[in-house]
């Protein structure tokens, strides 16, 4: 006889950042689906953004059991939230957020109404994983650690004690970029010294970002369980080391096309539509992109952090106009850093885009990447990009700005042999180069290997598959810890 279970209630609760919302409301959206109460905790900035930009009444409505919930991060409302100002946000999530997400445990305010049961766990954001597991503690609540990163770069951090005890890091004066760094186990025969998280590439060992990063992940052993956002198919080595130290690791991704079948299994439609966007999404592409033809368009986007010079937008501008090729370029008003004058644009640039170009200020990424004219993706290589490029067998050129992104673009060219690395530079030649490599002699080169990839992705989430069966699992060791 089956052992009855009272219904299970998770508080989730995410780094207040557009790729950290983004797969961890597709989280809750799937846990939502298995009948599980959820309650969604967001900074109050994130969440007036996400109401503006993203129809989230109708899309949660049909979760009976879903709430959202807002917390103040404790900035000034003319602090400009951008994770260039990482360790302020940080800072004042650790002092000022931990002490009202510890008042509102105390007065029971995320029950909200006496249908909802009482907190089973919390699955928090492994950024924040540090200040949300004592107050968890507290309050014995089991909880859960979700991290938005690769399982190679989470494994790169949590080995970060021993590159350094091996001296790898700090920098030694003139560094070699190229120096093969040989104490991250599974990595040793490709990670150089720039593929490297770029917090780890400081020349003091006290940096803090670096302290963040490798402290919140060397301490996420203690939590009762760690779910990532990958498929064993992809990151096999990284999470069998893992695993020998945290006892349950759930790999459930690529979550969008997680969240997408399982979404489409339910109400038999294939339009089923979950992306989670903070800016405003231009969709005027779309209708370009389908007088495009097949594969002659580069979709060229650094996500949402991002910030370049003036100098290197002009380089990239330069290199897509001169490779001749059609592109789709997604430039956030908050992109180039600095005083920016249109009239400055040289006319040939203007003319090229005309010709061949289009630009957006926000895309739906994930449809464009899916479109049959796209052919290549020029990329920061943040993870959620780098996934949904995978799953679109789309060949990559990564360009990545910072963290997690130098450590996946060698992966992307290396060992995934899903396109072109091109870090650390940033010439009008290289980028002409780079994308006529890709969009034309090389194509075929790759194109075996992204076709690969994409079946294996979409196999792991589907019926059967190892993140279809993981995810089963967690729903299914959330339930019994409501027991
Ligand atoms: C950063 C890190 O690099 C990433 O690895 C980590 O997991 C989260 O923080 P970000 O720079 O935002 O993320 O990049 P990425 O992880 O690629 O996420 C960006 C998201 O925004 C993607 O889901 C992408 O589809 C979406 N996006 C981006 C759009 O919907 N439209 C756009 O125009 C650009």
């Amino acid at each position: 006889m089956e052992q009855y279970c009272p219904p299970a209630h998770v508080l989730i609760f995410p780094f207040p950042a557009q790729g950290h919302v983004n797969s961890m409301l597709k989280l809750a959206e799937l846990l939502g689906l298995a009948g599980i109460h959820v309650t969604f905790l967001n900074t109050d900035f994130i969440h007036e953004r996400l109401v503006r930009y993203t129809d989230i009444k109708t899309r949660f409505s049909c979760y009976p059991g879903f709430q959202f919930m807002t917390i103040s991060d404790g900035l000034s409302a003319d602090h400009p939230r951008s994770l260039i100002k990482f360790i302020e946000v940080y800072d004042s999530l650790n002092s000022k957020t931990k002490l009202l997400l510890r008042e509102m445990l105390a007065s029971n305010q995320l029950i909200g109404s006496n249908t909802r049961p009482s907190l089973t766990c919390i699955i928090v954001d492994g950024l924040i994983g540090g200040f949300t597991s004592d107050i968890a503690n507290e309050f014995r609540i089991p909880i859960i650690y979700f991290r938005t990163i690769s399982a190679s770069c989470y494994w790169a951090y949590f080995s970060v004690p021993k590159i350094i005890e091996a001296g790898e890091i700090p920098v030694r004066g003139n560094e070699d970029m190229d120096r093969l760094i040989t104490t991250v186990p599974s990595m040793e025969s490709f990670l150089r010294y720039r593929d490297l998280p770029s917090f780890c590439q400081v020349n003091d060992l006290n940096h803090c970002n670096l302290h963040i990063f490798v402290s919140e992940t060397q301490q996420s052993p203690q939590a009762h369980a760690l779910i990532l956002n990958t498929f064993e198919d992809l990151e096999g080595p990284a999470l069998s080391h893992i695993r020998t130290h945290c006892s349950k690791v759930y790999t459930i991704g690529p979550l969008h096309t997680h969240l997408k079948f399982r979404l489409e299994a339910k109400t038999s439609s294939s339009q089923s539509q979950s992306s989670n966007n903070l800016y405003e999404v231009d969709k005027s592409c779309m209708t370009w992109l389908d007088a495009q033809p097949l594969k002659s368009v580069i979709y060229v986007s650094f996500g949402s952090i991002t910030t370049i010079t003036k100098d290197k937008h002009m380089e990239f501008w330069f290199g897509l106009v001169n490779s001749k090729q059609r592109f789709l370029w997604v430039i956030r008003p908050d992109l180039v850093v600095g005083e920016h004058n249109r009239n400055e644009v040289p006319e040939e640039l203007l003319k090229g885009t005309k010709e061949r170009g289009y630009i957006v200020s926000w895309a739906p990424q994930e449809e464009v990447l899916a479109h049959h004219a796209i052919g290549g993706f020029l990329t920061h290589s943040g993870w959620n990009s780098t996934l949904e490029s995978i799953v679109a067998g789309v060949p990559m050129i990564c360009w990545p700005f910072i963290g997690d992104q130098q450590l996946n673009s060698r992966f992307v060219s290396e060992v995934w042999k899903l396109g072109l690395d091109m870090k650390d530079a940033c010439d009008r030649f290289i980028v002409e180069k780079m994308v006529n490599d890709l969009m034309g002699r090389k194509r075929e080169v790759f194109m075996k290997s992204t076709d690969e990839m994409a079946w294996l992705a979409r196999k792991s989430v589907s019926e059967g598959g190892s993140s279809y069966c993981n995810l089963d699992r967690l729903v299914k060791d959330i339930r019994l810890m409501s027991m």
